[in-house]
């Protein structure tokens, strides 16, 4: 194993950085649309949610931009081909639903006439009131953050066969770490 078969570190760190911080997104949504209105600090985790989430937004184009000027490991040659195209698969899909999830939480909250925070800023408006619209970006924001789950949770089982389950040269975990 050699340093050049490993991610670039600053990619590396975007890796765990962004995976860490939508996990955390997932966990303080489910929590908070839970909270009765009358608790007191059920809108500051509101507040701290969108933040967090528009800053994936701007992670997710630095992250694109270090990706597009590094040099990217090649998967062991040794692979089944049909792996190394359904673990691209995967996680360009990731990308693809870590740009979704967010612009359709902004794109709800924009449309239903709410400021969008990016803590103590507030983010431009792009959309006119639309209470129609803003529902219709509600049921999609409500939805497609468990599809990303989802998938995360197959990106993560598929990094376990790989090393538990494969031969020793087809553990990629090591290439993130
Ligand atoms: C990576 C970013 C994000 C993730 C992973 C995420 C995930 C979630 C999840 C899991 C829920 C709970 C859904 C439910 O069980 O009903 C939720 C709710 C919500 N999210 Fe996000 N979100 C993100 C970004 C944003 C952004 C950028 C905004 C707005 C600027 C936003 C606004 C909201 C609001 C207002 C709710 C509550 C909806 C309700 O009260 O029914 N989210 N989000
Ligand atoms: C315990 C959790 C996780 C583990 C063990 C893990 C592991 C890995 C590993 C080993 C790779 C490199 C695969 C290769 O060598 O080609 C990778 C890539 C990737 N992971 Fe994760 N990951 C985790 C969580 C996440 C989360 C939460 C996200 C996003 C929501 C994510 C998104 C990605 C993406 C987009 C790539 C592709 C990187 C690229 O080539 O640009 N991962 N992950």
């Amino acid at each position: 194993m050699s340093n050049s078969d490993k991610y670039p570190v600053l990619m590396r760190l975007m890796h765990w950085t962004v995976g860490l911080v939508i996990l955390g997104i997932i966990a303080s949504g489910w929590f908070m649309v839970g909270l009765e209105d009358n608790v007191s600090y059920k809108y500051d985790i509101y507040h701290l949610h969108k933040s967090f989430g528009v800053l994936v937004i701007f992670l997710l184009f630095a992250r694109l931009v270090i990706r597009w000027a590094s040099k990217i490991p090649k998967l062991p040659d040794t692979m089944p081909a049909y792996e190394i195209k359904l673990g691209t698969l995967v996680h360009w899909l990731l990308y693809l639903f870590m740009f979704l999830v967010p612009v359709s939480g902004y794109m709800m909250s924009d449309a239903g006439g709410r400021d969008v925070p990016l803590f103590n800023l507030v983010m431009p408006s792009f959309l006119e009131n639309n209470r129609e619209l803003a529902g219709l970006f509600h049921d999609i924001h409500v939805t497609i953050p468990y599809v990303l789950l989802a998938i995360v949770v197959l990106h993560v089982l598929a990094t376990i066969k790989h090393r538990y389950f494969d031969k020793p040269e087809h553990d990629v975990l090591h290439r993130m770490l």
